[in-house]
């Protein structure tokens, strides 16, 4: 069965552009640290890169223009995202393929290898088995090298998910000026419904047992990058 995905992924993914315009999430900070994983990849050149819940994959362009990239492979269930990426994914100058399907079903539709596996502000949505098995279906398909890069928004050890959310929706109404009150409520029924962070320590333990290098980066109390190089 296709998970259901929330309106603002679909018909309102204006809302979306508009947080990484004004870098709500911290889209910046996360590019630029990523920006160094990538061309400390040496796996080979050119790289084959996998993004899983890619969005309109806008954010990453400029990760697949700053050295030589053989391969884009994107998985969203968004239709609405999907159509932007294609048209954002015309600037780039390497093989580009979108698939709309379950980031689950990543590993049984794609063959071969990949240098970066790359999801930001994606897993979250998934559940923590769901997790632990992507994990582990990354490291497989991961080349030896090769690293995944986990952007998200993560819980603290010990704190309930409830209270995680309300201390987002509380950051959300102190600091997203340019989202509309109207807007802003359709974020917090989103984040209400939609949304299943795990503490950060927790995916660490997850991925370190499965054979991952952990690094975890946070850029500030409520959004992290972890890095796991195989
Ligand atoms: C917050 S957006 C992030 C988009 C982009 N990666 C970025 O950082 O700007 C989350 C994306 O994950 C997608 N998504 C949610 N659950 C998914 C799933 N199970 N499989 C594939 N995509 C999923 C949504 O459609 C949405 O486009």
């Amino acid at each position: 069965m296709t998970p259901k995905l929330a309106a603002i992924f679909t018909s309102h993914w204006n809302v979306y552009q508009k947080i990484i315009t004004y870098n709500y999430m911290r889209h910046r900070e996360m590019a630029a640290h990523s920006s160094e994983i990538f061309a400390g990849v040496k796996t080979r050149t050119p790289l084959k890169v996998l993004d899983l819940g890619c969005g309109d994959a806008q954010p990453i362009i400029p990760r697949l223009q700053q050295q030589p990239v053989a391969s884009y492979t994107g998985y969203d269930l968004s239709e609405v995202a999907l159509q932007f990426a294609q048209e954002n994914l015309s600037k780039v100058n390497c093989i580009t393929q979108l698939r709309q399907a379950p980031m689950q079903q990543f590993d049984e539709i794609e063959e071969g290898t990949f240098d970066v596996i790359h999801s930001s502000y994606a897993i979250h949505h998934l559940q923590q088995h769901e997790m632990r098995a992507i994990l582990q279906s990354c490291f497989t398909r991961l080349d030896d090298g090769g690293v995944m890069i986990v952007v998200d928004i993560f819980r603290n050890d010990g704190q309930p998910r409830e209270d995680y959310i309300e201390e987002y929706i509380d950051n959300i109404k102190a600091t997203w000026q340019m989202i509309t009150p109207g807007e802003q409520e359709e974020v917090f029924y989103h984040m209400r419904q939609y949304d299943f962070p795990v503490p950060a320590n927790d995916m660490a333990g997850w991925a370190e047992d499965i054979g991952f290098t952990v690094t975890t980066h946070r850029v500030d109390r409520l959004h992290t990058m972890l890095v796991l190089k195989k």
